[in-house]
């Protein structure tokens, strides 16, 4: 019989404009994106996770300008310098970094115009309008305060006037409509969803693709004057990355892609994207999924208002882990929320070394004074042993349906939950008073009693992986599960659920302290 192809996972980050340094807004979709991928491989699904950075674009030019670098210098330098030692600092595993000025991009990029051009669904005209850098955006009036402001950036937009070439989006109104009605998460979530449709139904006008004031862009293949407008060259990082023209087979093996991102760019995804590969003839995305906006002050977190925190600064006090943990479990995913120093410091001390960290040199200890380190054969289950082993396998359910459902702050809450019930469990059963008894009877129970926590344990490091994977690998070690079940990565969502999977014999070892106490006033730098 032919085996069937794994399902194919394709999770996407916006492509970050590469002159804002990453903070913990950019950090923040990027590390969900790589908590979905990461749960999505130990499915054993086909997953493709790619990030990137916008390169392209007047702000880019004039940015490299003033720092007297020609562009491509300029954006190759910040590559090295900070976007890729940010997300290697947070342990990012993406398949690709794209980049607008890579060359299969650039290509890809002008066939895809081309064909649209061919087709007739481009057209030459004249355009007037406000325009922000910031967004790299032409403005309309509602989009602006009574000082000609833009209201994301609150500064001033510029009046642009040009001749330049057009994309019929005006003709996508009633095919994108469709198609959100057809594919009802198409945007998630529901007030985004609403807001598109809104938006659509007050009617769509045909966008300008083209500028022609300043040449750090991708040229417009028909049109040696002209560079692609910086969106519609951005948007296509997805497509080229996998590949739609160098390799159409393996394009069609992971498109659609689930794009994540805020609000901020919304319309550019759910509307310009999806009628772009409309007209292509492509298929739409798969989802488009809105978080929320992390805020200081109320306000969107941003460099261009000056509140921009960097990783590292949280990272060098509470390590990439908990760093991952808090962001991701503390956050609902899809609401906005304030960073707090103080919530961060409750939140690790609380659920990661008090609850997880606790449970993990308790158990260990345990097994090692009261078993020389040896995982001993357990006996028959009690009823409190049993009800360890169905809450595990609810939890395995209850976390895999809310990374379906992309509420990873639930998924992480139901692993939590279930490591506060091992502790209870604990509590309840005393093994160090079982511990006092020599009996063979009492020996035997005291091994159940190990053996199940150490084999929640194990459940725990799998489902822990995808958020902390090296909390997660130390576990794995520290229960001797490498040498008896196999590699960590190895293992699925599913078998996490299985009672029984650690062997007795295994040798368990008090591995380093999971997560060692801050104290409450240490802040960055502090
Ligand atoms: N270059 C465009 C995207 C092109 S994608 C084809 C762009 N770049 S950006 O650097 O401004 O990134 C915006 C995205 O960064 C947001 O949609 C969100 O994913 C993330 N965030 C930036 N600031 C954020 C917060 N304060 N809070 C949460 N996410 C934030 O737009």
């Amino acid at each position: 019989m032919p085996e069937t192809p794994a399902k194919s996972f394709f999770i996407t980050t916006p492509i970050y404009y590469v002159t804002a340094a990453p903070h913990i807004g950019s950090a923040y979709t990027t590390t969900a994106a790589d908590v979905l991928a990461r749960w999505h491989r130990h499915r054993g699904e086909n997953v493709y996770f790619l990030t990137g950075t916008d390169e392209h674009g007047q702000k880019v030019m004039r940015t490299a300008q003033k720092n007297g670098q020609s562009p491509q210098e300029f954006v190759d330098s910040l590559i090295e310098t900070e976007w890729k030692p940010a997300w290697d600092l947070l342990d990012i595993k993406y398949d690709r970094f794209i980049r607008t000025t890579d060359e299969d991009h650039v290509r890809q990029v002008q066939e895809f115009w081309q064909r649209l051009y061919d087709a007739g669904y481009v057209y030459e005209g004249e355009y007037s309008g406000m325009y922000c850098v910031d967004c790299e955006e032409f403005k309309s009036d509602d989009d602006l305060d009574a000082d000609g402001n833009c209201l994301v950036h609150e500064r001033p937009a510029e009046m642009i006037t040009e001749k330049n070439w057009f994309f019929k989006l005006s003709e996508f109104g009633d095919k994108l409509l469709a198609l959100y009605d057809e594919v009802p998460d198409f945007i998630a979530p529901q007030t985004s969803r609403n807001e598109i449709i809104n938006y659509v139904k007050s009617g769509l006008h045909d966008l300008s693709i083209s500028r022609s004031s300043f040449d750090w862009g991708i040229q417009v293949p028909w049109d040696s004057s002209q560079v692609l407008y910086v969106w519609i060259d951005a948007l296509l990082n997805y497509t080229s990355a996998a590949k739609i023209f160098d390799d159409p087979a393996e394009f069609a093996k992971i498109w659609p892609a689930t794009h994540l991102m805020s609000r901020d760019i919304l319309r550019f995804h759910s509307v310009i994207w999806p009628a772009m590969l409309m007209a292509a003839g492509q298929q739409p995305p798969r989802r488009v999924y809105v978080h929320g906006y992390l805020l200081v002050g109320g306000k969107k977190m941003a460099k261009s208002n000056a509140t921009a925190i960097h990783p590292r600064e949280i990272v060098g006090t509470f390590g990439t882990d908990a760093y991952r943990y808090y962001f991701m479990k503390a956050i609902p995913f899809g609401s906005d929320a304030s960073f707090s120093w103080e919530h961060l410091h409750a939140v690790y001390t609380d659920e990661l070394a008090n609850n997880l960290g606790n449970l993990a040199s308790r158990v260990a200890a345990m097994i090692g004074k009261y078993f020389d380190g040896e995982l001993a054969k357990p006996g028959a289950l009690s009823d409190a042993d049993g009800t360890l082993a169905d809450l595990l396998v609810r939890t395995v359910r209850t976390a895999d349906v809310a990374i379906s459902n992309m509420q990873v702050h639930e998924a992480i809450s139901a692993t939590h939950d279930f490591v506060t019930a091992v502790n209870g469990y604990i509590t309840e059963q005393q093994p160090w008073s079982v511990a006092k008894d020599d009996s063979a009877l009492a020996r035997e129970r005291l091994a159940t009693i190990l053996y199940t926590c150490a084999e929640s344990l194990r459940a725990v490091a799998v489902l822990h992986h995808s958020v902390m994977p090296s909390t997660a690998t130390k576990l794995w070690e520290s229960l001797g599960a490498h040498e008896s079940v196999g590699p960590l990565d190895a293992q699925t969502i599913a078998s996490a659920a299985d009672w029984g999977v650690l062997k007795p014999g295994s040798k368990v070892v008090k591995g380093e302290v999971l997560f060692p106490r801050i104290e409450a006033d240490a802040e960055a730098g502090a």
